[in-house]
């Protein structure tokens, strides 16, 4: 993540088995340059000690109202006064019904009351107990009253059963407070990505594909909605988790995923073209299972409408960004490319060093030349990338 100065958080936990999460939660915060104040209820730490929140933290962890660690007795003011935020991760029911009603009978639920922050809150708890009108109430008011409900996911829960409320994981929590705290400037737009190979059958059990994973379009998608997109991943087979917030059509072939564009380019602010299309397709593909046979056989090959060409050709087009995955030649090859298709930027990588990768390195070619993002994780090439197309889309907008 970048960031321009470091964020500070109170980190409060209040009593439930997910506790447990939020020793990993504070570590992936602080991984992220953010500074974190823990702050206990006394429940909490029948869960989880202070003493390992304060060896990770490496701060004194506020547990009780009355201890006196806060010079002046005022630890509920001073605490929130000091933070850009408050999260309190996990949020049981009962912490949940304490803040819809203003209560403030312990120090985590008066710092909450005290704040002039954010506050976002992580609710973790039996699916019986989500699902009660009270519950639902309480949320409803917490919604109502500005503040940021992160989840709950649904699975199963400590309880052995399975349903809504069960916290969502620290990977997850950290990315949404990190998001959270980045500006959005695509808050009210529309962004539209491809994703993934795409299947181009043969037969009924056979077809011609591709080695992309579609880990590179899903990080852009996740970047793009940390920005405040609204996202539509029109996303060829992959085995990867949707990324919370967008919008995912699910398509097989190359005319699927040009289908699904055409019906929402129309009203896309940008379009990033990340899918490995296939460039051809079986002239007749055969409803049946092709028998062997010892003759040679023959395929015929159309070649696909070009998604991205197709998008960029629009009377009035979106900002458009194209992907070349090249195998050798990539600063010549990706330029052409750029001008071909005539795109404001194109993403250059090497096919073989991106390929299936958690890594991957990128040459951003625009009009006024190349620019590298050195080797990293895709997500946090995606970040990158999303800030550059930022730029770019708002100097176009001029
Ligand atoms: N693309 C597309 N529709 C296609 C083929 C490609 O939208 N039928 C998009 C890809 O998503 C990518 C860009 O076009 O953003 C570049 O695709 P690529 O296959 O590298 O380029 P081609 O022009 O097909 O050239 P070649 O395969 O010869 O390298």
């Amino acid at each position: 993540m970048e960031q321009e100065q470091t964020k500070r958080i109170v980190l409060g936990i209040t009593g439930g088995i997910a506790a447990y999460k939020a020793a990993e939660l504070l570590r992936l915060l602080m991984k992220q340059g953010i500074e974190v104040q823990v702050a206990m209820t006394e429940a909490a730490c029948h869960f989880i000690t202070p003493a390992t929140m304060q060896g990770l933290s490496g701060k004194p962890v506020f547990a009780g109202q009355w201890e006196a660690g806060a010079a002046n007795g005022m630890a509920h003011i001073n605490l929130s006064r000091a933070a850009d935020a408050i999260v309190i991760a996990p949020a049981t029911a009962d912490f949940i019904a304490k803040l819809a009603h203003g209560l403030a009978d312990d120090l985590l639920s008066a710092l909450c009351l005290a704040r002039n922050c954010p506050l976002l809150v992580a609710p973790a708890m039996n699916r019986e107990m989500w699902l009660n009108a009270a519950t639902q109430r309480n949320i409803a008011q917490l919604l109502a009253d500005g503040v940021r409900v992160l989840g709950p996911d649904s699975g199963v829960q400590a309880c052995g059963e399975e349903g809504m409320g069960r916290m969502l994981e620290a990977e997850d929590l950290a990315r949404d407070i990190a998001a959270f705290f980045q500006p959005k400037p695509f808050t009210g737009k529309k962004i539209l990505i491809t994703a993934g190979p795409t299947y181009e059958a043969i037969d009924a059990v056979r077809g011609i594909t591709n080695r992309s994973s579609g880990k590179m379009g899903y990080a852009i998608a996740q970047a793009a909605l940390e920005l405040g997109a609204e996202v539509v991943l029109v996303s060829g087979p992959t085995a990867l988790a949707r990324p919370r917030g967008a919008q995912v059509v699910d398509v097989v072939s190359a005319a699927q995923m040009f289908g699904a564009v055409k019906q929402h380019a129309g009203d896309c602010d940008v379009f990033i073209g990340v899918a490995a299309v296939a460039d051809y397709r079986v002239a007749q593909p055969s409803e049946q299972k092709i028998k062997k046979s010892s003759d040679a056989l023959t395929l015929e090959l159309l070649p696909n409408p070009d998604i991205l060409a197709y998008v960029a050709n629009l009377p009035d087009p979106p900002f458009c960004v194209g992907f070349a995955a090249e195998s050798e030649n990539l600063m010549e090859y990706a330029e052409q490319k750029r001008r071909a298709k005539k795109l404001p930027l194109l993403v250059g990588n090497l096919a073989q060093r991106a390929i299936g990768s958690d890594d991957n390195e990128l040459v951003l070619f625009d009009g006024s030349g190349s620019h590298v993002l050195p080797r990293a994780g895709k997500l946090a090439l995606a970040r990158q990338l999303m800030q550059h197309i930022t730029q770019r889309y708002e100097g176009a907008q001029k």
